[in-house]
């Protein structure tokens, strides 16, 4: 028999409005670019692209509300789990997003106890119209290339989609909270309205490794959202998290003769030490 925790998530929703979403236009760029622009400056409060309401107001200027960040072109993205009364055996709170490879530049994400520095990359106009990516650099380091967190729909019914960071295009939506929201995390934000969260699962094969070899993988599910907040089915085995960025200042610049560049590569709000932050303290 099948088990789940039934949880639910304080979250913020975020929509994107779908004639928008493939949107080329260049007024429509710059019409994105004044609302992240805005958002930059704290003023996009009345969220012009929602289409549902956000339950949970915030405004910049609230004393004490929330952690101290920092910002930084490179991250890692650290486990946080959101209740830690349910965390798995082992623990997974405070570990790292990071890859398992299943095939030439194909990675799982699992948790691990380091983790690749990832970086946001994308125009202002990628960022307002949700088509950044979430990358990080692979292959040896005189000849890199590009990986991008992708997720697949659907994947396994039982334990949430099945996320990768592997070569190709970049997972749509695939970003950084925005400075409107007060705590910075990953997000997936597909389809409006948009509820994902992301899950961890001990216990795991990966197809590629044989029945011997267990893994702890990272999934995301999509959740139901009423007025009381959003509710997640969380498989048995798996637990609610958060990916979230701590600063990596020492992400460099890419060796000669690079294939890609650094061109469109985002600063984003990151944290010093994601572990020391007191969760408690905070309103959120
Ligand atoms: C991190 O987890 C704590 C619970 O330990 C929770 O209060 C806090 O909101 C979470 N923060 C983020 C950004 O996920
Ligand atoms: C980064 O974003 C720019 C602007 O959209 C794009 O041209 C470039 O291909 C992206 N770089 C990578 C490595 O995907
Ligand atoms: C994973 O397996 C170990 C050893 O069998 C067990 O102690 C642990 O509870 C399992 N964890 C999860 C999350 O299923």
């Amino acid at each position: 028999m099948k088990m789940f925790q039934f949880i639910t998530i304080a979250d913020h929703i975020d929509s994107i409005p779908s004639s928008n979403r493939y949107d080329n236009t260049s007024s429509t760029a710059k019409m994105h670019s004044f609302l992240l622009l805005s958002g930059l400056l704290g003023l996009a409060s009345a969220a012009p692209t929602s289409s549902t309401p956000i339950t949970r107001q915030w405004t910049p200027q609230e004393p004490g509300s929330i952690p101290r960040h920092s910002g930084s072109r490179g991250f890692r993205l650290r486990v946080n789990v959101t209740d830690p009364s349910l965390d798995l055996t082992p623990a997974v709170h405070n570990l790292f997003l990071s890859t398992a490879h299943i095939g030439p530049a194909q990675n799982r994400a699992v948790v691990s106890s380091s983790g690749p520095i990832f970086y946001q990359n994308g125009t202002y106009a990628d960022i307002a119209n949700y088509r950044a990516g979430i990358l990080t650099d692979a292959g040896p380091p005189e000849s890199p290339f590009p990986e991008a967190l992708q997720y697949q729909q659907g994947s396994d019914e039982t334990k949430g989609s099945e996320l990768f960071i592997s070569a190709g295009t970049p997972g749509a939506g695939t970003a950084i909270s925005k400075l409107t929201y007060p705590y910075s995390t990953l997000e997936i934000l597909e389809g409006a309205p948009i509820v994902s969260s992301f899950i961890v699962c001990g216990n795991t094969t990966i197809p590629y490794y044989g029945e011997s070899k267990q893994f702890e993988v990272v999934n995301w599910l999509q959740g139901t959202r009423d007025a009381t907040g959003t509710h997640l089915r969380v498989p048995e085995g798996c637990v609610a998290v958060n990916l979230v960025p701590e600063c990596a200042h020492e992400f460099g610049e890419l060796p000669e003769g690079a294939a890609y560049g650094r061109t469109f590569v985002n600063d984003v709000r990151c944290y010093e030490s994601m572990a020391a932050i007191d969760w408690s303290k905070y309103a959120y």
